[in-house]
């Protein structure tokens, strides 16, 4: 499960920056199919998250804080590309994403016990 939930989140990091570069060079088409693409991984991100959560025998507020970071990454994505499409501003939300990632980056793996780093 925690592979299946790190390797969804990898693959959206990596077509989320290709769909950044598609609309940079215009291939508004190429954009969209990825969008969609990352609509359905947000939705196995969000799966495997609660799969994970559901193994957990006392959630306490790191979990908490650490699901919620993880959907506010997910609705930056979509708040960013959905932005971007529109050529309208991104800046709050670029600095909102750093934010939310980096700490979900640090909860899941230096402060949360499951990890695919120590099997
Ligand atoms: C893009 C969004 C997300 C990112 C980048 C992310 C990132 C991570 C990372 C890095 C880990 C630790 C992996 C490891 O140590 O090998 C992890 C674990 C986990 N994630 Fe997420 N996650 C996201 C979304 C979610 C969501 C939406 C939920 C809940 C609904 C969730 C729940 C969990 C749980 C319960 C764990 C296991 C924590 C543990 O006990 O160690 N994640 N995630």
């Amino acid at each position: 499960m925690i592979h299946a939930h790190v390797t969804a989140w990898f693959l959206a990091l990596i077509l989320f920056v290709i769909a950044l570069f598609l609309h940079k060079s215009g291939k508004a088409k190429g954009f969209k199919i990825i969008q969609m693409i990352l609509r359905v991984l947000y939705l196995i991100i969000i799966a495997t998250g609660i799969g994970l959560l559901m193994q957990v025998y006392h959630i306490d507020w790191k979990y908490i804080l650490k699901a919620v970071g993880g959907l506010w990454v997910i609705g930056l994505f979509e708040m960013i590309l959905s932005r971007v499409a529109k050529n309208r501003r991104t800046s709050v939300f670029w600095v909102q994403f750093v934010v939310a990632f980096l700490l979900v980056l640090y909860l899941g793996f230096a402060v949360l016990p499951m990890s695919i780093l120590h099997p």
